[in-house]
């Protein structure tokens, strides 16, 4: 087995590629040959060392990649099928107890930079049919955090309307399901390049978020007035504010990551108050949101986007890309 490790204290610059034998699967698990893996926001947080990895854990959370061997007892898998790796292997479906989050590939257990994987069951599903080993590596944190978000906590319906925020990989996802749903997608983007990428991909209105500092106020005049019904809020503390403005009387925003930072800590209460606001946390989702997506996305045609393919031995450069702050779309790891 390849893998790629981190060295402690951990850097993008520590990153080693190591050999090792990949074990036969006991009873309970498989073996899957991973073809392809991809980099995610959290990701780089691990590999730069700001959330804590013990020294030489496998980096990366999403994994897809071909069944080769299964151990006694397995049912539901056979050597062959295509296999996408789940991000919280023990939380199958309904209520979880934080104690039960604790275990995600990629850190603090280990991920998928790394050509072989021996796991249990539950850290897999079935990889939509059609998709490539490597489009289907994208689902794993940022596609099933969108369906969460969009589809088992908002419900959202035709005719609804939705913002997304950014070009990260959580909300090309939102964008894509929220299209599929019958919503109408506002979508925002610090480059005009990217916003024509938004158009392309289905966004019905598209806003700079750079040159319109009020952006919400901007949000609110293409709805007449009315505000969205959903968000996806992946800005954190610094974009709350214009989200709140954004948002209809009763809307639902998902609070879902923090790519403007946390180094500000505020709630803009009485609005959220004053419209009713319902914010609802995410922290990715269960098999059985995963399982859901796979479906919707076979039944709706949908196809990733990709901004970029790395091989294993180039996972740094691979991050380094995603820091540069241009791609648009998933950044994958062949294998
Ligand atoms: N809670 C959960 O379950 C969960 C799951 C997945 C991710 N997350 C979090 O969600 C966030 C997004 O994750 P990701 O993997 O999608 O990130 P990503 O792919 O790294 O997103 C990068 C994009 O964020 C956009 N961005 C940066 N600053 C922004 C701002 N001030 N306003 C709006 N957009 C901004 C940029 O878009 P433009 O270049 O177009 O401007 C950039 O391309 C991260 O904080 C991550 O940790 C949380």
């Amino acid at each position: 087995m390849r893998a790629m490790r981190i060295r402690t204290p951990a850097s993008v610059e520590g990153l080693y590629l190591d050999r090792a034998d990949a074990p036969p699967p006991g009873p309970g698990e498989i073996r899957v040959h991973i073809r392809a893996a991809s980099l995610n926001f959290r990701d780089a947080l691990v590999v730069g060392g700001v959330f804590p990895a013990r020294d030489g854990l496998i980096p990366l959370s999403d994994g897809a990649g071909e069944v080769v061997a299964v151990g006694p007892g397995v049912t539901g898998f056979a050597v062959g099928d295509a296999v996408v790796s789940t991000f919280h292997p023990t939380w199958a479906d309904g209520h979880v107890e934080r104690s039960e989050l604790t275990a995600s590939p990629g850190g603090p257990a280990d991920g998928y930079a790394c050509d072989h994987a021996t796991r249990s069951v539950s850290h897999f599903t079935r990889a939509p049919r059609g998709l490539s080993h490597a489009e289907s590596a994208t689902l794993t944190c940022a596609g099933v955090t969108a369906w969460r978000a969009l589809v088992t906590d908002a419900q959202v319906r035709p005719g609804a309307t939705v913002l997304v925020l950014g070009t990260g990989g959580v909300s090309l996802f939102a964008l894509q399901f929220a299209k599929a749903a019958g919503a109408t997608v506002i979508a925002t983007s610090s480059s005009v390049e990217k916003l024509g990428k938004l158009k392309a991909l289905g966004a019905d209105h598209v806003i700079n978020y750079r040159e319109t500092e009020k952006w919400g106020e901007a949000v609110l005049a293409l709805t007449g007035g009315l505000g969205v019904d959903h968000i996806v809020e992946v800005g954190g503390p610094h974009t709350m504010g214009q989200s709140c403005i954004a948002a209809r009387t009763g809307g639902h925003i998902a609070i879902v990551g923090a790519v403007g930072g946390f180094d500000i800590d505020t709630l803009p209460f009485a609005i959220v108050q004053a419209k009713r606001l319902r914010l609802q946390a995410v922290t990715v989702g269960s098999r059985r949101d995963q399982t859901d997506m796979v479906r919707a996305i076979e039944a709706n045609g949908i196809r990733p986007v990709i901004d970029s393919h790395f091989p294993l031995e180039r996972l740094g450069d691979a991050f380094r890309h995603m820091q540069a702050g241009g791609p648009f779309g998933k950044i994958c790891i062949q294998l």
